[in-house]
């Protein structure tokens, strides 16, 4: 059946098209019915009673795939490869379920995630939905305040952790930054886990930390504990305007009926199938298309510890495809940038052979139509854009390549999917007509496997996402859509920046950037980057009087945004400035900021308070190599 079919046969009866989804999943007792009119913006499949992990990792074993690899587990930094099958990741899940639940672990209690691409963070994911706790997985590019500020919002009983991550030409010590949180942190967890790498062994803490393997000795392993539809199955914190994240919540059941429909019809994988999502676990790209995704759908998903070059080369990429027989491959468009960079000709992908593969998907930020040509000439595949976000979990518009693939437009994410009404509103929150910017909303209710709300946050849900545009939820995204329903993703409407892929909040380095006695005043902007997307660049003011040279206050708070909130931020650029343009109410024009980095026409906002300052702003930039030629 065509797309245009199946998107018509879900508009005109939503409740049939998700009940007839509901069908692939095992429930141990069926829902009454698919929408429940209930919470701040609907829920799916409230009254079912459903298990993840035996959706994930059981049922494929009974279904006669326990020989069949689950996972393969791919690292170049460490030069290893290891393969899982679904019947040993079975085995592995029980046996740690049993031991969390030795330890109090139950149904509804939140454990925190900390680890690297091992295995072992996807069977510490799963051995939560086993038993129903709620898991939270921590980016290991964050900091330790970072950690910290999650440990006290998700409140969890349990801490799992790996000694180290590891990173190109350097150890992640995640034991000294999972100590420090803890003793940052308001709230202490009853216990660690700690999964000791052979790489860095870390020194355990007696009485609260437990060795991986040490602690499942003798256990009786656990099976699955059935949870209702909408109890949540983890809860994932991403960027927002405040240096507070926001915590995602997903419920179970909708989770599991989106992500499985996805699977055939985003990505055409089947079971049995090899898919690649070269993302991490620590984002949702992670949790749905590392973690549940294939393994719902019963494919074969690999665990890639390495990145798209220096690992060792920028053939990486094709190596895996290859030696795995990957069909689909999921990353970033920085990533392809990243490899084009470094073999522009694609000698390297001619060292390979890519029979496998059947396409490539693109997501995270925006795809530029010179990477996507460059892609598509190199591999003679389709390259598809599609757009989401942590909130949706799953793919708003996309290419439909398992249905049909839709021509490409390149600069467009494509087509909204069954389940979204795509709507683009002007200010007064009137849909516009097609090729008019505006901002992006969804009309509710969202469908099975979005957010139904914010962890600890429903006011603040409501504020972030309904209030602006009653009956809407407001994506945070501008853009508009063209005369043949193809999405085109603008900008941001709010502080939120992406770099490599990485969604940050401007906000949130502000507030690292104004806790530096020195600064009196500061803005971060993202400016245009030909590598990673964006880039952020902060400018201060200090306070009158500092003695402090200017190049030692902005060493220390580059030093500052690393320790606080972590490497990936990618904060490295810095400038001092006397003023920062402001309207005559006061509020800072970074958008006009980002103008002039980016080289971009600009208007002076008849509202500035003093025109003069742009001109500073535009040399402090220049002295910094923006904009970018
Ligand atoms: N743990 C600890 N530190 C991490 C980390 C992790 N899991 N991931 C990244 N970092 C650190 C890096 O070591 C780097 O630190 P440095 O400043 O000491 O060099 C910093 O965070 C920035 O990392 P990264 O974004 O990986 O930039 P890079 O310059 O090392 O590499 C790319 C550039 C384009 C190759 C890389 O950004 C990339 O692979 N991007 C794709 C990301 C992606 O798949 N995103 C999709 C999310 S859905
Ligand atoms: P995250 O929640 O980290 O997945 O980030 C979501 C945000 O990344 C979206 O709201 C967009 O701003 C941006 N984004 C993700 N995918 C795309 C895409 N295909 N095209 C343009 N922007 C994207």
């Amino acid at each position: 059946m065509a797309y245009q079919d199946v998107y018509a046969g879900w508009k005109s009866d939503p409740e049939g098209f998700w009940m007839g989804a509901a069908e692939k999943i095992d429930w141990d007792r069926a829902p009454s019915r698919a929408y429940f009119d209930q919470g701040p913006a609907g829920e799916w499949f409230a009254d079912g009673m459903v298990n993840t992990c035996w959706n994930a990792v059981d049922r494929h074993v009974e279904a006669g795939r326990g020989d069949q690899l689950a996972i393969i587990h791919d690292s170049p930094i460490t030069h290893s490869y290891r393969g899982i099958t679904y019947r040993e990741l079975r085995d592995r899940v029980a046996s740690l379920a049993g031991a969390l639940r030795a330890k109090g672990i139950e149904k509804g209690d939140r454990v925190i995630i900390y680890m690297p691409m091992v295995p072992e963070a996807l069977e510490a994911m799963l051995a939560c939905a086993r038993l129903g706790a709620i898991h939270s997985v921590v980016f290991g590019g964050f900091a330790a305040h970072e950690l910290a500020v999650r440990i006290d919002d998700a409140t969890p009983k349990a801490i799992i952790a790996a000694s180290c991550g590891l990173e190109p030409g350097r150890v992640v010590h995640y034991k000294p930054l999972l100590d420090a949180a803890v003793d940052q942190a308001r709230h202490k967890p009853d216990f660690c886990v700690i999964f000791q790498r052979e790489q860095e062994v870390a020194e355990l803490i007696p009485g609260r930390d437990y060795n991986w393997h040490g602690f499942q000795y003798g256990i009786e392993p656990a099976d699955c504990v059935p949870v209702e539809g909408n109890h949540p199955a983890y809860v994932l914190y991403t960027s927002g305007t405040t240096g507070q994240p926001k915590g995602v919540i997903r419920h179970t059941a909708g989770h599991l009926v989106a992500l499985n429909w996805t699977m055939k019809n985003i990505y055409g994988i089947d079971a049995g199938d090899v898919f690649w999502a070269a993302s991490d676990v620590g984002w949702v790209v992670g949790h749905s298309y590392i973690c549940y995704g294939p393994l719902i759908a019963g494919a074969t998903t690999i665990v890639f510890e390495g990145k798209p070059v220096g690992t060792p080369d920028a053939g990486t990429f094709w190596r895996v495809i290859q030696n795995h027989r990957v069909k689909s491959f999921f990353t970033a468009p920085t990533a392809i940038r990243a490899v084009k960079r470094e073999d522009p000709n694609g000698e390297l992908i001619r060292d390979y052979n890519l029979s496998s593969l059947q396409a490539v998907f693109l997501a995270g930020e925006r795809a530029d139509p010179d990477t996507i040509q460059w892609l598509e000439d190199q591999l003679n595949l389709p390259v598809i854009d599609h757009w989401w976000q942590t909130e949706t979990g799953w793919g708003i518009v996309a290419n439909p390549f398992g249905i049909e693939p839709m021509p490409v437009k390149k600069g467009s994410p494509s087509v909204p999917m069954p389940g979204y009404d795509v709507q683009i509103l002007d200010e007064a929150g009137q849909p516009v007509g097609p090729d008019t910017l505006g901002a992006i909303a969804l009309r509710l209710p969202l469908p099975p496997g979005t957010l139904p709300s914010l962890w600890n946050a429903e006011d603040r849900f409501r504020k972030s996402y309904l209030d602006h545009f009653p009956g809407y939820y407001e994506t945070g995204d501008a853009g508009y859509v063209d005369k043949d329903g193809y999405l085109y993703i603008m900008a941001r409407t709010d502080d939120v920046i992406n770099v490599a892929g990485h969604r940050l909040s401007t906000g949130a380095m502000e507030e690292v950037l104004a806790g530096h006695p020195a600064v009196a005043e500061c803005a971060v902007i993202g400016v245009a980057d030909s590598l990673k997307g964006q880039m952020p660049v902060g400018f201060l003011c200090l306070k009158k009087g500092t003695a402090t040279p200017d190049e030692q206050v902005v060493r220390e708070v580059v030093k500052r945004v690393r320790d606080q909130i972590g490497p990936v931020a990618a904060f490295k650029l810095a400038c001092v400035v006397d003023r920062l343009p402001k309207t005559r109410s006061g509020k800072i024009l970074r958008a006009t900021m980002v103008k002039i980095a980016d080289g971009e026409a600009f208007k002076t906002p008849a509202t500035i308070d003093d025109p003069v300052i742009l001109d500073e702003i535009t040399t402090a930039l220049q002295g910094l190599g923006y904009p970018q030629r």
